[in-house]
């Protein structure tokens, strides 16, 4: 059972600011995600959904004030700050701003060395040399090891995060619009190389974008986020051709994709309307208020994640499938298994 355990599982992970630490404002409400290793999952949905902060959560930068975040058979949560230190070499982060990772006043060849000092015994020569190879393979050269962040363009420096992220080989890599801030080629390149190097090292990846046509290109499958929740989640193709809750409609019919077949399957859903207060949410439905399809029930009940095709989606309207028996989110379900 163990063996089919994903790489990360986070169940109803609860997140929020304030200085009651969230009690009092989550943002992020009682999200469940699974990464399988070696998969790209990317979250999408509109600036302000909680994307950002879910990550956070994820990677205990923010605290959760409710759920767990296992991964690689561990909970997060409930890890000392020295044992969260440890696990810090396999879950590692990019940022849209490559400054919050790289120091100007360190040379890249102590900024990228920087996890292998803290979590392997290489003396100086060896780290310089792993650097070395790091640095090579995100475009750099050897001399560039000398230099400081400030002597680089946004695409070099992303780059050179990229190399400090990836130089201890971590299972997962997070990636927050790592590339939003680049200008679009420069933006292709860096995640072409990415994808090159993930799919190289087998690191699995939850990215971050607002740019669905990558979504389209590199993630095996992709959750949406609305308002602190996941209303949709499945297989990327799947989600792409046939999306099912109406925010995942007007997500995607709001992007231009040069997709003849997404193109076609797209349903004419605009989304009205700005995101509703996070810390003062809707009942029922949160998405109820904006939802062009609309009944009673949604301004009520609130829609539990079922299965439907290859997606699991809370809607109210979305029938789930015949033979979906086990709902992890579902604590009726969990009922009867337990
Ligand atoms: N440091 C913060 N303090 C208070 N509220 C914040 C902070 N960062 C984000 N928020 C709020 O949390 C909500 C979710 O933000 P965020 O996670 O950044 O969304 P996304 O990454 O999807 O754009 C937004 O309403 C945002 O205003
Ligand atoms: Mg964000």
């Amino acid at each position: 059972m163990s063996t089919s355990q994903p790489l990360l599982q986070v169940r109803g992970l609860t997140v929020g600011y304030g200085r009651r630490l969230g009690r009092s404002s989550p943002v992020v409400r009682g999200i469940d995600l699974d990464v399988q290793r070696g998969e790209v999952l990317a979250i999408v949905g509109e600036s302000g959904s909680g994307k950002s902060t879910a990550v956070r959560g994820i990677a205990q930068l923010l605290p959760a004030t409710a759920g767990t975040v296992r991964f690689d058979g561990q909970d997060l949560t409930s890890l000392s700050r020295r044992e969260l230190r440890a696990k810090r070499r396999d879950l590692q982060m990019i940022f849209q701003d490559p400054y919050s990772s790289l120091d100007p006043a360190m040379r890249i060849l102590d900024s990228v060395g920087e996890p292998l000092r803290v979590h392997t015994s290489m003396d100086a020569r060896e780290r310089r040399t792993t650097v070395v190879e790091m640095l090579q393979a995100v475009g750099l050269r050897e001399e560039h090891a000398d230099r400081y962040p400030q002597e680089f363009s946004g695409g070099q420096r992303q780059r050179i995060a990229i190399a400090r992220a990836l130089i201890l080989r971590p299972q997962l890599l997070i990636a927050d619009e790592a590339v939003s801030a680049l200008d679009v080629s420069t933006q292709n390149q860096v995640l072409r190389l990415l994808e090159d190097l993930i799919a190289e090292l087998g690191i699995a990846c939850l990215f971050i974008t607002h740019d669905l046509g990558v979504v389209r290109d590199i993630a095996d499958r992709v959750a949406v986020m609305y308002l602190g929740t996941v209303v949709e989640v499945g297989p990327t193709d799947e989600v792409f051709a046939r999306p099912q809750h109406p925010y995942t409609q007007a997500l995607l019919s709001a992007a231009l994709i040069a997709d003849p077949v997404v193109q076609r399957q797209r349903r004419r859903t605009k989304l009205e309307g700005d995101l509703p207060d996070p810390t003062n949410p809707p009942a029922g439905c949160l998405f109820h208020t904006r939802c062009p399809l609309v009944v009673d029930r949604c301004r009520t009940e609130v829609p539990l994640q079922r299965r439907s095709g290859g997606a699991d989606v809370a809607c109210h309207l979305v029938e789930p499938d015949p033979d979906a028996d086990h709902d992890p989110a579902d604590p009726e379900t969990q009922e009867t298994s337990a």
